[in-house]
C-alpha cells in the first residue's frame, strides 16, 4: 500500500508536469483525483483490507498524498490562467524576472548644501577643519571676546551642561581652537552643528554654520569682501546683488552683516524678505584685535577676517524652503526630491 501510493505521487506529478494546456487539466483530475474512479480513490479503497493496526497510519499518509497533488494541481491551474508557461509553473518561480529594486539613499539636502559651500571655499584655497559640538564655555564665549555678564551673551540662547561646559552656540569656537595651535597664514573653514534654545519656522534648536576665516599680514575688509561675494555669486548667482551692512559682534571689529537680493522676488520685494527686497545671510568682520592676543597672535603684525553663515538658510533659499523644521522632520517625501 505504502509503495503504491509513493508511486502513484511519482505518477500524478510527472503527468501534471505533462499538462500544459488548461484544457488537459480537467482530464487529469478525473484520472487521479476523481471520486469514483480516480486512481487516488481507487488506492484508499484498498484501505479497508490492510491490518487494522497500520490503517492510521497508512490513511494519514493516503491524505498527505492527496494534499500534496491537489495543491500542485491548484497552482499549475492558477499558472496556466496566468498565462505562465509550463516551465515556469513547475518551479513557481520566473527567473527571467527583474530582482526587486532597493530604495537608494541620498546625502541629506543640508549635507548637499554643506558640501557644495565646503567645495566652493576649498577652491578659494581654505583647509577645511571640525571642532567639538560640546564646547567649553571658554572657547565659546571667553576667547571670543564675550567675557561673564557681557550683554552679547543674551544673544545666544545657550543649552548648558553644567557651569563651564555647554552646547556651542556657534561655530566661532574653532577661531580660537586654531589660532592658539597654529602660527599665520591661515585660510579655514569649519563646518558643523550648533545648538540654541529656539524654536520656530526660522529656527531649530540644532542647525549646522560654516565657519570660515582667514588671518595673514595685511588683511584688510576689501579681502573679507571680496572672498564673500566671489562665495555668494558661486553658491546662488554671478549676477547677484550683494550688500555689506554695519553690525556688531563682540569677536569682530568692524563688523558687517552680508545681505543678498531677495533671491524669491528678485529684490522687488515679498513676504520672505518683509518687503526689503533683502535677505540677511551672514554674519562677518575683521577679527578684533583682542581675539588675536588672546591667541597669542600680535594685531600689529597680523589681520584677518571671519565669517558664519547658516547652511539651512542657504539651503532654503536656494531650494524656495519656507519651513526650516522641513529639514528635520524626516519625511521622506520631503528628503527625497533633493
Ligand atoms: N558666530 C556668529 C553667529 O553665530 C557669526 C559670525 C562669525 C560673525 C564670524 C562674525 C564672524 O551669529
Amino acid at each position: 500500500m505504502e509503495q503504491k501510493l509513493t508511486k502513484l505521487k511519482e505518477e500524478a506529478l510527472a503527468a501534471l508536469a505533462e499538462v500544459t494546456d488548461s484544457a488537459e487539466l480537467e482530464p487529469f483530475r478525473v484520472q487521479y483525483l476523481g471520486r469514483k474512479s480516480g486512481v487516488l480513490t481507487t488506492v484508499m479503497r484498498g484501505l479497508a483490507n490492510v491490518a487494522k493496526e497500520d490503517r492510521p497510519r497508512l490513511g494519514a499518509l493516503a491524505n498527505t498524498v492527496k494534499k500534496e497533488i491537489t495543491s500542485l494541481f491548484e497552482q499549475k491551474k492558477q499558472a496556466l490562467a496566468a498565462g505562465q508557461t509550463p516551465e515556469d509553473s513547475i518551479v513557481g518561480l520566473d527567473l527571467s524576472l527583474p530582482g526587486r529594486r532597493l530604495p537608494v539613499g541620498k546625502l541629506h539636502p543640508v549635507t548637499q548644501v554643506m558640501e557644495e559651500i565646503c567645495s566652493i571655499f576649498e577652491g578659494l584655497g581654505f583647509a577645511v577643519a571640525e571642532g567639538p559640538d560640546v564646547e567649553t564655555d571658554h572657547y565659546n564665549f571667553e576667547a571670543l571676546n564675550i567675557p561673564k555678564h557681557h550683554p552679547a551673551r543674551d544673544m545666544h540662547d545657550t543649552f548648558y551642561i553644567s557651569d563651564s561646559i555647554l552646547l556651542r552656540t556657534h561655530t566661532s569656537p574653532m577661531q580660537a581652537r586654531i589660532m592658539e595651535n597654529q602660527e599665520p597664514p591661515l585660510r579655514y573653514i569649519a563646518p558643523g552643528k550648533v545648538y540654541r534654545c529656539d524654536s520656530d519656522i526660522t529656527h531649530t534648536p540644532m542647525f549646522v554654520q560654516v565657519e570660515g576665516f582667514l588671518v595673514d599680514r595685511q588683511v584688510s575688509f576689501a579681502d573679507l569682501k571680496g572672498v564673500l561675494t566671489s562665495f555668494l555669486h558661486r553658491m546662488f548667482s554671478d549676477d547677484l546683488a550683494v550688500r555689506f551692512r554695519p553690525s556688531f559682534f563682540p569677536f569682530t571689529e568692524p563688523s558687517a552683516e552680508v545681505d543678498i537680493a531677495c533671491v524669491i522676488c528678485g529684490g522687488k520685494g515679498c513676504r520672505v524678505c518683509k518687503r526689503t527686497g533683502w535677505i540677511e545671510i551672514l554674519g562677518s568682520g575683521l577679527i578684533d584685535p583682542e581675539v588675536m592676543k588672546m591667541v597669542g597672535y600680535d594685531p600689529d603684525e597680523y589681520s584677518g577676517f571671519a565669517f558664519g553663515l547658516g547652511v539651512e538658510r542657504i539651503a532654503m533659499l536656494k531650494y524656495g524652503i519656507n519651513d526650516i523644521r522641513l529639514y528635520y522632520e524626516n519625511d521622506l517625501r520631503f528628503l527625497s526630491q533633493f
